[in-house]
């Protein structure tokens, strides 16, 4: 049997592929884990794989930072000889980051048929490099796993043949549910804060952490809110860079704990026994919703709606008077009602290995 490949990237692409690469090996299916290498510190990127249970990648291809450009043609000058040598019956790709476009640029292009995990997003923000990495990798791909049913709607919206559309539900809540019972209160002993007595921060899209006012702006709300609950601020390595480059350092106070990157269980925990998140990621308002944790996205939209409709998120933008309002609200009126989307239930990976075994000769 000539294998599937597996591609993963950057941190956010471990969570939604490990389990699926388990269910796909529980089923004795030839596949190959690969690795392109776009994240690489250990706290990017290895500390996932342990943690998550999977093991080294097959395939790593080493490709590191680089500018859009560049990191996207190393991948794909790099995946390419992969392709032709492994000839790949299918190859499947997740979420939106660079690594998710070029490795199906080239599988589509030497007609290897590509599915995509989470397909059908939209944040109708084409400033986002991950909503042109989404748009162009659902064209091409052939299977379209979608998380919700307002990604379905965004894909016939697009003229995309309904049979390639397959809701199977949110992969990352299966990893989520997985990890659950593994976590421990430690790393909020570690880092000194107490069960619902912190926020939890995260920040590193580029129209939020690139330019020096806006962030500058953003550090500004965090200090005046930091007067009102502790923050925990594990800082991404990009965040890390602005701030250091823009001298905003000295900002930080007691009230404000920065740490480094965190690994996936410590990351949860301390999610899961947050007061509240304030962040601009994608996943993290999918897994806040999940866990029933009030969540602010900075941002001024969101490719995951049904986050805000039904889930606990609510997105703000990133100026600072909102952003100490809506902390204000949460702190004096506590958790909003939600509820958990339908097939956010922990088996994805069954629902997408069993359309693809069909599939597989
Ligand atoms: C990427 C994804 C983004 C995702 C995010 C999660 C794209 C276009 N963006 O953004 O969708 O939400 O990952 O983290 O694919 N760096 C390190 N060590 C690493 C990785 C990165 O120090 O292991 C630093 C480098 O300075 C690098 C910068 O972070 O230049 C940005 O990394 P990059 O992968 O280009 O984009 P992210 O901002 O991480």
């Amino acid at each position: 049997m000539r294998p599937i490949i597996i591609v993963v990237g950057a941190r956010p692409n471990f969570m939604k592929m490990a389990p699926l690469y388990s269910e796909l090996k529980k089923r004795k299916i030839n596949t190959l884990l690969l690795h392109t290498g776009q994240h690489y510190d250990k706290n990017m990127s290895s500390v996932f794989f342990e943690e998550l249970n999977m093991p080294k990648p097959d395939i790593y291809l080493g490709v590191g930072s680089d500018t859009h450009a560049k990191q996207t043609a190393k991948i794909m000058v790099d995946f390419e000889k992969i392709c032709l040598e492994k000839k790949p019956q299918r190859v499947i790709v997740a979420g939106d980051v660079n690594s998710t476009i070029a490795c199906a640029l080239v599988a589509t292009k030497l007609n290897i048929p590509v599915d995509h995990v989470e397909a059908g997003l939209r944040s109708f923000d084409m400033n986002m490099p991950e909503e042109i990495n989404r748009i162009l990798t659902d064209r091409i791909s052939s299977l379209l796993f979608t998380p919700s049913e307002d990604a379905n709607i965004n894909l016939i919206n697009e003229g995309t043949d309904p049979e390639k559309i397959k809701l199977t539900g949110n992969i990352m809540i299966d990893s989520l549910m997985n990890n659950l019972e593994k976590t421990n209160t430690t790393i909020l002993d570690e880092i000194g804060v107490e069960k619902e007595k912190y926020a939890l921060i995260t920040l590193h899209r580029p129209s939020n952490v690139d330019e020096k006012t806006t962030l500058n702006e953003i550090i500004e709300g965090l200090k005046a809110i930091s007067e009102d609950i502790n923050l925990v601020f594990p800082l991404h390595p990009r965040t890390k860079n602005k701030i250091e480059e823009f001298g905003l350092e000295t900002k930080w106070n007691e009230n404000i704990k920065i740490t480094g990157p965190l690994g996936y269980l410590d990351f949860l925990s301390l999610t899961k026994n947050a007061r509240m998140v304030i962040t601009d990621s994608g996943g993290i308002q999918e897994e806040t919703t999940a866990l029933g944790i009030p969540c602010l996205t900075l941002r001024d939209n969101t490719e995951r709606p049904i986050t805000v409709d039904q889930g606990t998120n609510k997105i703000i933008g990133n100026k600072q008077k909102r952003l100490i309002d809506e902390v204000k609200n949460i702190l004096d009126n506590g958790k909003p009602s939600y509820e958990i989307p339908h097939f956010w239930d922990g088996k994805t990976a069954l629902r997408i290995a069993d359309i693809l075994e069909k599939k597989l000769s």
